[in-house]
């Protein structure tokens, strides 16, 4: 057994689910999870209902998480086609911009150029008076994050590098966006990435097995897509989960008759660290790549606070099989049940206090501070 002390990791994308959604997911549940993958700051999307558009939302949801939470938690707002700049006025309390402009599930769905032009216009403009946190200062705005897929992917980098508006790109997918995400790097454009583990460890070769447990958007991709994702590792900024819980019954396993339409989206807070610690065992990453796209450049990018005395404790030689028992998420699923891993999460410990040990969760409802609000 070697047990070793890592600093918290980063999820710098999850889908926590409330308001609207609290029978997939709530701050207690997604963050116990979280506490459990040893993730110790999530940044939870917008896309709940009522979506996060609106100042009197996003103090909504952070007076929720507030009383919740048990890992630090930052809060993106997003922009719908009927309330564009509703936001505006507590961007700087915000992580940052989420734009949907791909296929995704909920209503933060951006069609027309004209409104994306005015989103990254009205960003730069706001960010000319209060500046960019990612740039060190403690105040400002967060970068504009985009779900773009496909031909979008160039429309977003144009915008971005336009009006000069850091942009990360969420869950790249495909060899395409990867090389030009990478040409994009190469030219200097203000351009940042992550890759989630089920596309970095899953592929269409598996979506017969898992049918509706291995839909999510973006889609898993052909093993040349994935080949692609690993050999232009260095141009991928962080690994992030994308944790979008839905239930068992919604993807329609153990009911008579298959919905129509299950739910895109998979969880994946409490597998993303052993599945990379696995791929370190294999030689595919060193521990240096781990935490520098799970620890170092979630906070830069984001401009999220240091987190003193805090670290997690990792037995990296345990090995054992990942299942769908004692998951702390509230979907109680997988798509990894069955798959054989190193690296067990031992404890956790968040500002001098033990949050996390072998399986139990002893942090207090509401010990996890809720990132930006008071700016
Ligand atoms: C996400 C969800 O369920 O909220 N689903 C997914 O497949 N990733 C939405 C999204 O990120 O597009
Ligand atoms: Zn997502």
């Amino acid at each position: 057994m070697s047990t070793i002390r890592l600093p918290g990791l980063v999820d710098a994308h999850v889908h926590l689910r409330e308001p609207g959604y609290e029978y997939k997911e709530d701050f207690a549940t997604g963050t116990m999870a979280a506490l459990a993958g040893g993730v110790t700051t999530v940044l939870d999307m917008p896309n709940t209902n009522p979506p996060t558009s609106t100042p009197e939302r996003l103090a909504d949801k952070a007076r929720r998480a507030a009383a919740q939470a048990v890992c630090d938690v930052g809060l993106f707002v997003g922009a719908t086609n009927t309330e564009a700049d509703a936001y505006l006025p507590v961007a700087p309390q915000a992580c940052g911009l989420k734009i949907y402009v791909s296929d995704t599930f909920g209503s933060l769905r951006i069609d027309t150029l004209a409104l994306m032009h005015r989103l990254f216009r009205t960003w730069a403009a706001q960010a000319a008076q209060v500046g960019y946190r990612m740039n060190g200062a403690p105040h400002g705005l967060g970068p504009i994050t985009v779900h773009a897929e496909e031909l979008m992917l160039p429309v977003c980098l144009a915008l971005s590098h336009l009006y000069a508006v850091p942009l990360h790109i969420a869950h790249v997918s495909r060899r395409s966006e990867i090389e030009l995400i990478r040409a994009a790097k190469e030219r200097g454009l203000p351009v940042t990435c992550e890759a989630t583990p089920h596309h970095l460890f899953l592929s269409t070769d598996d979506l017969p097995r898992l049918g509706a447990c291995g839909d999510m958007r973006p889609r898993l991709a052909t093993p040349d897509d994935v080949a692609a994702l690993w050999e232009n590792l260095e141009f991928v900024d962080i690994f992030a989960t994308d944790h979008a819980p839905h239930t068992l019954v919604e993807k329609g396993i153990g009911v008579s008759e298959a919905p129509a339409a299950p739910p895109p989206g998979v969880p994946g807070l409490e597998t993303m660290l052993p599945l990379l610690l696995t791929a370190a065992q294999d030689g595919r990453l060193t521990l240096d790549d781990i935490m520098m796209r799970c620890s170092d450049n979630p906070r830069r990018i984001y401009g999220l606070p240091m987190q003193p005395e805090t670290w997690i404790e990792v037995d990296v030689d345990a090995a054992y099989e990942l299942t769908n028992a004692d998951l702390k998420t509230k979907v109680g699923w997988t798509p990894f049940a069955g798959q054989r891993v190193y690296g067990r999460i031992e404890r956790v410990v968040l500002r001098g206090e033990s949050v996390y040990a072998r399986g139990e969760v002893l942090a207090a409802p509401g010990s996890g501070k809720v990132l930006f609000q008071g700016l």
